[in-house]
């Protein structure tokens, strides 16, 4: 188990030493199991250390106004507002309150790419399940021409489509999908689309 130390801040000569992968390991998933750079470790570590010194100062009066400052740095970097802004765990849980929110009727459909994360496919899957309605996912031929990936979704619209689900950056071939322009053509025909932005702020 690596000490605190083997992690303090150093001059970064290059990419690699912004991160504490093994320098014997080459390492490529930036995904499911990614690293996360030394200085967000760091920092990460310091809120700990300062939650630890008083828990109940920190969580019972303190981090409402904490996580507000952090919503609106964050806000900035994204070019939005911290009101549009919520903290959650992770992509798949952001997924999961999408469709736990959502009311189905049976025979109602919710699109979807063959490009999409299997943790997030999953819980759409399950959900139509539970509802009666239809999970259906369109495929994307490679190589991409990126007018043709909204297209092709938009072709696959019926009357009864509620949703679309898209992935912004996909999780095994990193491509960038066009999903300001998927967004605009779903909601010209008045449907939802979800975006799963794993990826995407880096
Ligand atoms: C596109 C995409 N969506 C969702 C996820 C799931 O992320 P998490 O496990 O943080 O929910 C990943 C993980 O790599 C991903 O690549």
């Amino acid at each position: 188990v690596p000490s605190h130390s083997d992690f303090s801040a150093s001059t970064p000569s290059s990419l690699r030493d912004l991160f504490a992968i093994d320098p014997d390991v080459v390492f490529l998933n930036h995904g499911s199991f990614g690293a996360c750079p030394r200085e967000v470790l760091e920092a990460q570590w310091r809120w700990q250390l300062e939650m630890e010194r008083n828990p109940v100062e920190f969580l019972g009066r303190r981090s409402a106004e904490l996580l507000y400052r952090a919503r609106t740095a964050l806000a900035t970097e994204l070019e939005t507002r911290a009101e549009n802004l919520v903290f959650i765990p992770n992509s798949t849980t952001g997924v999961n309150i999408v469709a736990q929110s959502l009311t189905l009727e049976p025979g109602d459909e919710v699109l979807a790419t063959n490009l999409e994360y299997g943790a997030c496919d999953a819980t759409w899957q399950r959900f139509c399940d539970k509802q009666g309605a239809r999970y259906r996912h369109v495929d994307i031929p490679l190589p991409l021409k990126s007018h043709h990936v909204v297209d092709r979704i938009m072709a696959e619209v019926t009357p009864r489509t509620r949703l679309i689900f898209s992935s912004h950056i996909t999780s095994t071939t990193a491509l960038i999908l066009p999903v300001a322009e998927l967004c605009a053509a779903a909601r010209a025909r008045g449907i939802l689309t979800l975006i799963d932005g794993a990826h995407a702020p880096g």
